[in-house]
């Protein structure tokens, strides 16, 4: 089931979400629903509060062969090195901005089924990691941005570096 995305103003994504307690049947339903979401937006990265859910649970996949994943109370356990790039999101429609995010980072979280796991991400996906564990901080890529861009068009030079989350 595809979900109505929370646009930024919704106040729900500036609170910080509350840890998942129970993995259950609930649960599940509630992350195919966001991963189909996500894939149908299109975007990389999707946090529950994006979907008017304050809760710690975030999808991803970037590609690259190795998602989706699944994070329940997601947190990045190390971090090193630092990368430039651009990024958007879901709910903040029509720019990209610049954003320095570490090149690395370790994600400790759990499954949908309650067993923990262990991400090692780098590169965009070090990126998506920490864009989305911020939506559940109440945090948006733009309080980090250096710069923001408007968003023009499909063929617009930037829009082969920008990704939603
Ligand atoms: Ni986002």
């Amino acid at each position: 089931m595809i979900l109505p995305i929370v646009q930024e103003g919704d106040p729900i994504l500036r609170q910080v979400a509350r840890p998942v307690r129970k993995f259950n049947r609930a649960l599940r339903k509630l992350m195919d629903d966001m991963l189909e979401t996500m894939y149908d937006a299109p975007g990389v990265g999707l946090a529950a509060p994006q979907i008017g859910i304050s809760r710690r649970i975030v999808v991803a996949d970037v590609g690259e062969g190795q998602g989706p994943f699944f994070l329940v109370n997601p947190e990045i356990t190390e971090r090193s090195g630092s990368q430039e790039g651009y990024e958007g999101c879901l709910s903040v429609q029509g720019w990209v901005g610049e954003v320095e995010r570490y090149q690395r980072v370790v994600v400790h979280a759990w499954d949908p089924y309650g067993r923990e796991q262990w991400i090692r991400a780098e590169d965009f996906f070090a990126r998506c990691m920490q864009h989305e564990v911020d939506h559940l901080n109440g945090i948006l890529y733009k309080d980090r941005a250096t710069r923001m861009v408007r968003q023009r068009d499909e063929d617009d030079e930037r829009a082969a570096a920008e990704r939603e989350g």
